[in-house]
């Protein structure tokens, strides 16, 4: 199964994503993920797509396309996978399109998860993982059973994205409104969307999700 997860900043693409990964067999691909790494190693990437990340504007193209489809021809993505925060414009949109058509692939459906804007700065500014394992938590909404320990690995070490300030996050919110939910009309046209109701709590959501994907 092919997939992508639309949404703004907070909806939930990233948890969905990665229960999507355990519940169907699928790679989460986060472009978000990809570029975090390559600034904190450096890369030639890292180093361009560092000062856009920091501001919440999005990194250029050039630079997500070449890097999703390098990710795209790796062979563990053979039973399918999750594209989670890509595309993000409509130019993303068409290299997608193009890239899945050179290499005989046919997208299965995008979930669009549909948050107001006014919890998603509560969400992401709240919102911290551990340093080791990578567990998510959140300053009220998901605390560790005891305060400053893992309940997944027992680290006491966690960190913050860069990004996830409150100025950052309503510009990211902007950015989004901006350049990233016209694509609901683009994948609605082709017959791809599925909008989920993402004000649910999150096992909802869960579930919302797999029956979409089972009807499809
Ligand atoms: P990226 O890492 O993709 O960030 P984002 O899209 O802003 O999304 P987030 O990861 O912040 O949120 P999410 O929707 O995954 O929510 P999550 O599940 O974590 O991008 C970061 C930056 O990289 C961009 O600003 C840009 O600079 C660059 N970039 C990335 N891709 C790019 C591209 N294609 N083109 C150009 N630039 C690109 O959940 C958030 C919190 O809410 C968590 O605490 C979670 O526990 C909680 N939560 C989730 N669901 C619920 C629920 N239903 N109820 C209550 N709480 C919930």
């Amino acid at each position: 199964m092919k997939l992508v997860m639309l949404g703004p900043p907070g909806a939930g693409k990233g948890t969905q994503a990665r229960r999507l990964q355990d519940s169907r067999n699928l790679v989460q691909l986060s472009t978000g993920d990809m570029l975090r790494k390559a600034v904190a190693e450096a890369t030639e990437y890292g180093i361009k797509a560092a000062a856009a990340m920091k501001a919440g504007e999005l990194v250029s193209d050039e630079i997500v396309i070449a890097t999703i489809s390098e990710r795209l021809d790796q062979p563990d993505l053979a039973n399918g996978f999750i594209l989670d925060g890509f595309p993000r414009n409509l130019e993303q949109a068409e290299a997608l399109d193009a890239m899945l058509e050179a290499k005989g692939l046919v997208l299965d459906a995008v979930i669009d998860i549909a948050v107001v804007d006014d919890v998603l700065v509560d969400r992401v500014s709240g919102r911290y993982t551990c340093a080791k394992c990578g567990k998510g938590y959140h300053d009220t909404m998901e605390k560790p059973a005891t305060d400053g320990v893992c309940d997944k690995c027992g680290s006491t070490e966690f960190k913050r994205r860069a990004d996830d300030n409150a100025e950052t996050v309503r510009n990211r919110l902007e950015v989004y409104h901006a350049e990233t939910a016209p694509l609901q009309d683009y994948y609605r046209s082709k017959g791809k969307l599925k909008s989920v109701d993402g004000m649910a709590d999150i096992d909802d959501v869960t579930r919302q999700i797999e029956e979409e994907l089972d009807a499809a």
